[in-house]
């Protein structure tokens, strides 16, 4: 298999981790097995694209939407939450993994909230994999609260409606500082958003695959990498323009 050229990598992918109930259900487990297996997924993908010098790295946990599960799934899902913020961050850590944490916190536990704080306070000075983590994220959410933010900023006089700029909006959202994703990647089948990065996904490769979240792996990983190789990158303009960039 072709190995993509350094320069041909996405900067940040953005993936929606999708298919932990139907691999469970395939086998007969409860959801929770399949949550289980998908943290497992997660860790070997982050891993990959430590490997791969990847710059940054976002991933779906939990919508603002899955409040809406089952109590005992949106329980059990807190549970291995916990779990995994106690047993990975240390390796992560190690690898010189910056974490944090995307969405609204406050409808967390109290341990939880004090968890990804300590996560981003103890990885907030490495200069390795960007990792971001939507948890209790929505698209809405995220854009809703900037609205509110730049609004204030206004009416306390310290910004003019006129000077509101695209830059100004980013940096009100919670990826700010990173690069739009270049490679989205959703597993499972569903091709939709699904309220994931709604502003930040605007000019995204999107990648589509049927497999399962918990089977997705270095393999299926580097499938998709190949596939945005492939892929112009015409941001408007037409493929003339990008062969001979004179041609402007
Ligand atoms: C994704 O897997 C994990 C979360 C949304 C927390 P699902 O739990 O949505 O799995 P399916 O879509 O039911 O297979
Ligand atoms: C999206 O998955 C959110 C996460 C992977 C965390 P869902 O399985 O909840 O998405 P929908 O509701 O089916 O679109
Ligand atoms: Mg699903």
């Amino acid at each position: 298999m072709r190995e993509p050229e350094a320069s041909s990598l996405p900067r940040h992918i953005a993936i929606i981790m999708d298919g932990n109930g139907r691999w469970a259900r395939r086998r007969l487990l409860p959801r929770q097995a399949g949550h289980r297996a998908g943290l497992s997924a997660a860790r070997r993908v982050i891993e990959s694209c430590v490997q791969h010098g990847i710059g940054a790295l976002t991933l779906f946990a939990f919508s603002s939407e899955n409040w809406q599960r089952p109590p005992p799934e949106v329980g059990s899902l807190m549970g291995l939450f916990m779990n995994a913020l106690e047993s990975e961050v240390a390796e992560l850590h190690k690898n010189r993994v910056r974490i944090r944490f995307i969405g609204a916190r406050a409808q967390f536990s109290t341990a939880l909230q004090q968890g990804m704080h300590k996560a981003e306070q103890l990885t907030v000075d490495n200069t390795g994999l960007r990792l971001n983590v939507a948890a209790g994220y929505g698209g809405r959410w995220e854009l809703l609260q900037a609205a509110r933010q730049l609004a204030s900023e206004v009416l306390a006089g310290r910004l003019r409606p006129e000077e509101l700029d695209e830059p100004l909006l980013a940096n009100a959202l919670s990826l700010a500082g990173s690069p739009d994703p270049d490679l989205f990647i959703r597993t499972g089948g569903e091709q939709r958003i699904s309220n994931f990065l709604l502003w930040q996904l605007a000019y995204t490769e999107l990648y589509f695959t049927d497999t399962l979240w918990p089977d997705f792996d270095a393999v299926a990983l580097q499938q998709a990498l190949n596939w945005y190789t492939q892929r112009q990158r015409r941001f408007g303009r037409t493929p003339e323009q990008l062969e001979s960039p004179g041609h402007a």
